[in-house]
Formats: structure tokens, C-alpha cells, sequence
């Protein structure tokens, strides 16, 4: 999946012949998953038509201040076009529009637009060889590095005039492969290791039976996916479930017993920095697992069950700097059991579950969790999707290792 998957982009065009890739650059941000919305500068409307931008990027393309075609949006408000942005790009960026820029010389939209926003700005020169070069258009490129904005630099080749050299727009695929470079660079997990457990364990009572749970693992998969747009690097270890996930960043280890679990999550324990145990293992497992079929005879039957190994508690006992992240499911007295659990453990924080809450727990899309530090700072959230708290988890995991 594209870093830009979901991603806000604001495109800002301005009028140079290479206005007309903008096309394919719209096309390449929407098939990435991104949203887009197109600002065109006046001049840039002669070389490609808002009508194409539009029907590409499925929005209304903006252009000036006070819009004559929409009766309930006469004003185009720059400030909010600003603010929407993850990212704005603008491309083609002529020396014109370049130099405003730098300048604030604020006469059209997009440069109101600019002005106004808050989030990371990109720009693509495109203009001919000498014009590329000259001190004036460096100065610009100067200034708005100093400004925080970020240069996707010119090509060379074939120019619209006819010569040859450098100041070529950067093809849209190349763009698209600079900004996803960069944005993963940024990742705030970029470079760290998340071992993560996930599903139910089953335990086997003979070739055809076992003890099991009702955990779908949904929270698990959820948790390895944020990790992994994040930048991380996962390794899900994951119990018998029916979710599935394909992400370059994502290594599955399909498990089915409580032991193969912990065997596998102590083989990768040491070279991760931070562990997430959402798996609901067995707590106990027949003490004998028949290696035939087991016949029915007497009425009654009796299963021994001998305790399985705690995995979080053995990586709890080992720990050195990796942040463990345990999950806690009460019926009652739930902050105190959870705090036990904290100090039992060795965790640096706790998910509680409490069964009490309605939308929380077992094969639910929703879930309702009170965050417990390892100082016992009790924080409770709303209920919300799986997704969103996989994404609360994860912010607790970035807080770690940035405040
Ligand atoms: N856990 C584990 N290995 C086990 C049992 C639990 O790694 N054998 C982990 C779970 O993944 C979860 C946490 O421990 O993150 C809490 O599990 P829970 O079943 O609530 O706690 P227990 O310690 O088993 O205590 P109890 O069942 O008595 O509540």
C-alpha cells in the first residue's frame, strides 16, 4: 500500500506546457489512495482544462477567489483548501509562480492557498535550461528551502522550446516515487521493530479436538497494520484466524498452541524494541493430548488441564529496552486487576477491556479500552472502532520514543 493512501493532497498547477502531465499526475495520486484537489493558476488553464482535473480528481477544481459557477460556494476559501492539505505539491511550479513564492507576492489563488497552509509543500520547476539556471529563479529555490518547502528536482531532456538540458518537470511517476520516498522517510516508526501477538491459541485435547476462544484477532491485524503504515517493521505471530494481511512491512508467523506462540515470540524478542501481546491465549491445556481419536464411553468425561506458559510475563521477565504493551479482558474490579497485571508483568502500559462496557470485547467491530501506565495513569477513551484504537496504541508507542 502507498504511503499516500488516504493522504490529503492539495495539487497547485501553474501555467507552463508541462501543465498538461498534470493529467496522469492526478491519476497516479488517486490510484496511490490519495484525495485530491486541484488549484490551476489563470495562465495554467491554457494548457490543460479544469473540467479534465476535475473529473479525474473527483472534486471541483479551484482557480480564483470568487467562484460565478457555484451558487452556494461564491467564495473559494483559500484558508480552508490550506488547512485540509497532508501535502501540497505544485507542479508544474513555473519561474513565475515560483518567485510569488517566494516573495508572498499573493495575486491568484494558489498563492493564497500557499500562503495558508500549514502542512509540507513540494514543488516541481519546469521551465527552459537558462531560465533554470538563472540567479533569480535560484534565489527562489533558496528562500523556499529556507522556508521548509522541498524541491522535487527538474529533469533533463527534450525541452518545450526545443533545446535540451535540464528543467524539465519531473515525470508524474517520478514525482509520485519522490513523495512516497519521502513521506516514508518521515514515518515516525521508521526503522523500529513492533513484535505483535494476535487470535486465539488452540490447544489440542486429541487429532480432531482442541480447546479454543472466540478472539477473531481482529485487534492484532489492526494493531500490525497501523504499525506498518507508521513505517514499522511488524512480525504479527498470529493464533488460527480467517484475517489475512499483505503489507511489505508485515511478516506473518501462523501459530495454533500457546507453546508454538511463546516459542516463536521468544525467537524474535530480542531484536525488537517494542512488543504488543493482543492475542487472548490459552491460560491452561490438556495435560494429555491423545494421539488417537478419543471413543465415547462413560457418561462423564474428564479432561486434565495443566497451566500454559504466561508469554507476556516470560518477555516481561526478560525485557531490556523493549516497551511491552499487554492487554487486560475483566469482568470486575478491572482497574486494580489490571494494575496487578502492569506490575506481574513488567509492563510499560496495559489495554483494559472492561466486559462491562458495552461495544468492548470478542467479535465486535468496536472496542472500549482505558490505557494503563506502568506509573498508573489511568487513561480512559471513548468507544471506537478496532482501527481507531490500534492507531491510539500506536500514538502511545511513538510518545515513548519521542517525548
Ligand atoms: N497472555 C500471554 N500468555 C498467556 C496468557 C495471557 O501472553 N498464557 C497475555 C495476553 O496476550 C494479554 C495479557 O497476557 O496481553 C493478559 O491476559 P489475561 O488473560 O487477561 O490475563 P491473565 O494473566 O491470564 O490473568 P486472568 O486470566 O486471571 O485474568
Amino acid at each position: 500500500m502507498s504511503v499516500l493512501s488516504g493522504k490529503k493532497v492539495l495539487l497547485g498547477i501553474s501555467g507552463g506546457i508541462a501543465a498538461y502531465k498534470t493529467a496522469s499526475l492526478v491519476r497516479l495520486f488517486i490510484k496511490a489512495g490519495a484525495h485530491v484537489q486541484v488549484i490551476m493558476t489563470p495562465a495554467s488553464k491554457d494548457f490543460v482544462t479544469p473540467l479534465t482535473l476535475s473529473t479525474l480528481s473527483k472534486n471541483p477544481v479551484h482557480s480564483t477567489f470568487f467562484n460565478q459557477d457555484d451558487e452556494n460556494e461564491k467564495w473559494s476559501n483559500h484558508v480552508e483548501l490550506g488547512l485540509w492539505a497532508d501535502i501540497m505539491v505544485v507542479a508544474p511550479a513555473t519561474a513565475n509562480t515560483l518567485s510569488k513564492m517566494a516573495n508572498g507576492t499573493c495575486d491568484n489563488l494558489l498563492i493564497a492557498t500557499y500562503l495558508s497552509a500549514k502542512c509540507p509543500v513540494f514543488f516541481a520547476p519546469a521551465m527552459d535550461l537558462d531560465m533554470y539556471k538563472h540567479p533569480s529563479t535560484i534565489a527562489s529555490f533558496k528562500s523556499l528551502h529556507e522556508f521548509g518547502n522541498t524541491i522535487i528536482p527538474a529533469e533533463s531532456g527534450e525541452l518545450a522550446s526545443g533545446l535540451s538540458g535540464e528543467g524539465r518537470m519531473a515525470e508524474p511517476e517520478n514525482i509520485i516515487r519522490f513523495l512516497e520516498a519521502d513521506l516514508e522517510s518521515k514515518l515516525p516508526l521508521k526503522g523500529k521493530k513492533i513484535l505483535i501477538t494476535a487470535g486465539p491459541t488452540y490447544e489440542a485435547i486429541d487429532p480432531v479436538r482442541f480447546i479454543g476462544n472466540h478472539s477473531s484477532g481482529k485487534m492484532g491485524f489492526d494493531i500490525a497494520k497501523s504499525a506498518a503504515n507508521l513505517g514499522a517493521s511488524v512480525i504479527l505471530v498470529a493464533g488460527p484466524t480467517h484475517f489475512t494481511v499483505s503489507h511489505a512491512l508485515i511478516q506473518v508467523v501462523n501459530v495454533v498452541s500457546a507453546q508454538e506462540m511463546y516459542e516463536a515470540c521468544h525467537q524474535y524478542f530480542d531484536e525488537v524494541d517494542v512488543a504488543i501481546a493482543a492475542a487472548a491465549v490459552a491460560d491452561y491445556k490438556p495435560k494429555n493430548v491423545a494421539t488417537q481419536k478419543i471413543k465415547k464411553a462413560a457418561d462423564n468425561f474428564v479432561i486434565e488441564l495443566e497451566k500454559t506458559k504466561d508469554i507476556l510475563a516470560s518477555l516481561g521477565n526478560i525485557k531490556k529496552n523493549q516497551f511491552l504493551i499487554g492487554f487486560a479482558l475483566e469482568t470486575e474490579n478491572e482497574i486494580e486487576n489490571a494494575k496487578g497485571k502492569i506490575q506481574k508483568k513488567n509492563l510499560d502500559l496495559i489495554v483494559l477491556n472492561s466486559l462491562q462496557d458495552q461495544g468492548a470485547g470478542f467479535g465486535k467491530p468496536t472496542n472500549k479500552v482505558t490505557f494503563i501506565d506502568k506509573n498508573f495513569n489511568i487513561e480512559p477513551m471513548e468507544l471506537k472502532s478496532k482501527e481507531a484504537v490500534a492507531d491510539d496504541i500506536l500514538n502511545k508507542v511513538i510518545a515513548n520514543f519521542y517525548e
